[in-house]
């Protein structure tokens, strides 16, 4: 990295403790500690094209920044700069005493999506932040176009961009 973005990355780092955090240019930065936050939802396998057969399923671990956790209990709304993060961990089987079912074993990567407005157009944002399996993490990310996620999220999540139908206690299931 070149020494320029680097000192923008520690400029944004001092003056914001909060997340989410962003280059002057809205490039994200990578969010501290987010395995502490709320832990909202799990999944398996899930694939998101019709008739899909992934060779390997994976597990998505999705993570809700503690404030917007918060505010969505009060008002039943994400407000500005809503942070969630998906982690993608690779399904263990027969390891240990494991004789049936799987576990989340590897960590593969881990995405980010982000409410504000102000910022993005049409109000969220999704981002990619790598992991192992793409050569190792990145501190910051570029907003992907809106057709590559924002779509799918708009169209078919239940509230506001967010798959809450998935989230057992944030969703309809409460
Ligand atoms: C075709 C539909 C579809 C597309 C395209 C899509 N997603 Fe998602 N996304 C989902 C579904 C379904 C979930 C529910 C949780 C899961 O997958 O376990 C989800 C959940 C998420 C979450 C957790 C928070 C939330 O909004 O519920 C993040 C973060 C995320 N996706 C990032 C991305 C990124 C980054 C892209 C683009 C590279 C993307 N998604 C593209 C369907 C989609």
């Amino acid at each position: 990295m070149r020494k320029p973005a680097l000192i923008v990355l520690a400029l944004a780092a001092l003056l914001s403790a909060e997340e989410p955090r962003f280059t002057p240019d809205n490039q994200m930065l990578r969010p501290e500690g987010y395995r502490q936050w709320v832990h909202v939802g799990s999944s398996l396998g899930m694939s998101y094209s019709e008739g899909a057969k992934p060779e390997k399923k994976n597990f998505h671990s999705v993570y809700l920044h503690p404030a917007a956790w918060t505010a969505y209990q009060k008002t039943g709304k994400f407000p500005e700069g809503t942070v969630l993060m998906m982690e993608i961990y690779s399904a263990g089987e027969q390891e240990s005493i494991n004789r049936a079912g799987a576990f989340a074993n590897e960590f593969l990567r881990v995405e980010g999506a982000v409410k504000d407005s102000r910022r993005f157009d049409g109000g969220w944002a999704y981002f990619d932040f790598g992991g192992p399996v793409t050569g190792g993490l990145k501190d910051v990310s570029t907003a992907f176009a809106k057709e590559r996620c924002w779509a799918c999220h708009n169209e078919h999540a239940e509230t506001d961009n967010v798959f809450t139908q998935f989230y057992p206690w944030l969703g309809p299931k409460k």
